[in-house]
């Protein structure tokens, strides 16, 4: 056989196969006969240079290196897409539609929106002759040599015709490969990519094409430059795609209503983790090219096609390590160091392993590929390990012994899961109650930042929360970056928030159980942190939210001889929290109150102060009542008192608290 013909033959061959196998997912040869044919072929192409081809199967092993990569200009400029993020948002991109068509007659094509990079594909004669990344949408690169090595992309559209067009797509790494992928750079001891979407970019952006070629890249075509002639919809267009040797996605659906559109969105969403790639949500396209061009476009995206994103994202990333993070409660978090990614918009690079039992539950080990989720404002957590080859994967690990931070000793309270550091003065713990004091919902001190919090504790000036009321104002302004204003500020937003309201007191003081919410409900019970002080249990638990657990929490607290003197110091330093509505002038507003036992002052004028201060005086004591005030020689009204979880309050206490409410009036 002449060289010629049996190049022509190798080549129809290879072709057949190379289809059948990245395009239509069947293997017609094994890998040996596959590679004896290829061995063949480029033997043969290297004894006769002149028979070479662009478009010969040998391409796709890559070719010479290129110095760099030539721009090249988009026939038309490949735009973006717009978003919408709920069902909502939607409904109003369709009712746009339907306004400017004056038709409820519409069909979408809606598809999976493929996390990868946008590819432009030039046929000429049906034959592959430029492909480009998008760029700037006007110009993009010239990667031709690298689209080539793709296999699902094909050199020569699969018809008789003499086609010309630009399509364009998605190159992408079937989740399944990239794994394959990373775990031979494992094996290698190279680095691992972070997530198939860096893995996908860096592959395509090789000069050396050879480099591509040995990434199992993947790529799906899903619109064109312009319309081809004869192809009237996005239906009929992505059938002559796979007509023409492409991979087109299953997925892809057209829908005649809104209902459908959702029905499809929620079912993606459903889908989503065992997709063989990642989406990251779902493109709406105006199946009808004639619409589309009386919709129009603007500058950036098509205004008849957008992309419903998906909302809790969940992306795939290296985890690097796992280090421990210690809270103000001295709780130890382990917190997985990731590879930065972009999740649900944000980048990404600490997620929360929780505990060791999650960690064991999920099997998250060091240089594994994890999947992290982020919804919302939570922190984000990683969900679990993509599968890997075992035999490679690091050590599992396991929590310290130790505080990571003072060295001290950690204990788990029973029945917990979490460890704690037990040293109260730990830097870590202490550092972290300053940044919550100083946080917005608690006493929010402007100029406190982490940074700051850290320096205090680092340098020994802060060892409680009462020490930020005793600093220095020259030994602040010798710190880093502390300049004579930046002191001045901070001194007196520390001076302002001495005014804090008694529920944001306690939300700062961190008392564990102690939310906000919860703050706010013992805040409205007591008069002030003596009355709290002095509460019982039975008290407490009264209040609603507040059980046994937290009851005893605050009870321990303000007994603590460590926590009731820090109490007692920032009492010393100026503090007298009250709540906010009491604050402002009706002390005993919602108040009912009853009297009992021999009063120091005219039952009368007791009476007035408590009605000057809001209060409601009756005399004795039903369910409505909220607070007894007792003088001397009490009778039963105590006991009745106590078993209604009537809020106690002694002759003293109560004169103080109206005499107060009478300076603010004044
Ligand atoms: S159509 C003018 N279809 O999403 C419309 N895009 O932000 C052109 N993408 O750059 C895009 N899957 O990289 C379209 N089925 C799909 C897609 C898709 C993923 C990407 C594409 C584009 C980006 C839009």
């Amino acid at each position: 056989m002449k060289p010629v013909t049996e190049i022509a033959n190798l080549r129809i061959l290879i072709s057949k196969y190379n289809h059948a196998y990245y395009t239509e997912n069947a293997s017609e040869v094994s890998d040996e006969q596959y590679d004896a044919l290829m061995n063949r072929l480029l033997f043969l192409e290297r004894e006769y240079p002149d028979l070479k081809s662009e478009f010969s199967p040998t391409v796709r092993v890559g070719s010479v290196p290129l110095a760099s990569f030539s721009s090249v200009l988009h026939e038309a400029p490949m735009l973006s897409l717009s978003n919408v993020f709920s069902q909502e948002d939607f409904i109003s991109f369709n009712n746009r539609i339907v306004s400017d068509l004056d038709t409820e007659q519409i069909a979408y094509s809606v598809e999976p929106k493929l996390d990868g990079v946008s590819l432009s594909l030039v046929y000429r004669d049906s034959m592959l002759v430029q492909a480009a990344t998008r760029g700037d949408g006007v110009r993009g690169e010239d990667v031709t040599s690298n689209a080539r090595t793709i296999r699902s992309i094909p050199l020569k559209l699969h018809t008789d015709e003499s086609i010309n067009v630009e399509i364009r797509g998605e190159v992408f790494f079937m989740t399944k490969n990239f794994q394959k992928m990373n775990l031979g750079k494992k094996e290698a001891g190279e680095s691992v990519f972070a997530n198939p979407r860096n893995a996908t970019s860096g592959s395509l952006r090789q000069l050396d094409s050879s480099v591509t070629a040995s990434r199992p890249l993947s790529f799906m075509a899903y619109a064109t430059g312009f319309y081809p002639a004869g192809i009237l919809n996005q239906n009929q267009l992505l059938k002559k795609f796979h007509e023409w040797g492409f991979v087109v996605n299953p997925k892809n659906k057209i829908c005649t209503t809104t209902e459908q559109v959702i029905e499809a969105y929620d079912e993606l969403v459903e889908v989503r983790s065992n997709l063989p790639m990642e989406i990251d949500g779902m493109v709406i396209k105006l199946n009808d090219f004639s619409l589309r061009d009386k919709i129009g476009s603007l500058a950036r995206a098509p205004k008849w096609a957008t992309a419903w994103k998906f909302h809790a994202e969940e992306m795939s990333t290296a985890l690097i390590g796992i280090e421990v993070q210690v809270g103000r409660t001295g709780r130890l978090t382990p917190v997985a160091r990731l590879e930065p990614v972009q999740v649900g918009g944000v980048v990404v690079t600490n997620a929360t392993l929780h505990n060791q039992e999650e960690i064991i539950r999920k099997d998250v080990r060091v240089g594994d590929i994890v999947l992290v989720r982020r919804a919302g404002d939570v922190i984000p957590e990683v969900v679990k390990s993509l599968p890997s080859e075992v035999s490679t994967r690091g050590q599992l690990f396991s929590m310290p012994d130790k505080c990571p931070v003072c060295n001290g000793p950690v204990a788990q309270p029973d029945g917990e899961i979490n460890l704690y550091c037990i040293n109260p003065s730990c830097s870590a713990r202490l550092q972290r109650s300053l940044e919550h004091w100083a946080s917005r919902k608690s006493l929010d001190i402007d100029g406190l930042g982490e940074k700051l919090c850290g320096q205090l504790v680092n340098s020994g000036m802060v060892k409680t929360i009462a020490d930020l009321y005793n600093l220095e104002f020259h030994a602040l302004t010798n710190m880093e970056r502390m300049g004579e204003l930046k002191v001045t500020k901070l001194f007196s937003a520390l001076e302002k928030s001495k005014t804090v309201s008694l529920s944001r007191f306690l939300t700062g003081l961190g008392i564990p159980g102690v939310g906000e919410v919860v703050s706010r409900d013992i805040a409205g019970r007591f008069m002030g942190l003596e009355a709290l002080g002095a509460a019982t249990e039975e008290e407490l638990i009264a209040i609603k939210g507040v059980g046994h657990v937290i009851a005893t929490s605050i009870i321990g607290f303000f007994s603590s001889p460590i926590t009731s003197e820090v109490i007692q110091q920032l009492v010393n330093v100026g503090f007298d929290p009250v709540e906010e509505e009491k604050r402002i002038g009706k002390i005993l507003a919602g108040e009912t109150i009853v009297f009992t036992g021999s009063l120091q002052i005219p039952r009368q004028k007791a009476k007035e102060l408590a009605q000057m201060a809001g209060g409601k005086v009756t005399g004795s004591i039903t369910g409505k009542t909220t607070m007894l005030v007792i003088g001397e020689n009490v009778g039963s009204k105590l006991g009745k008192a106590k078993t209604l979880g009537v809020k106690i309050v002694s002759e003293n206490d109560f004169i103080e608290l109206v005499s107060k409410e009478q300076r603010r009036i004044k």
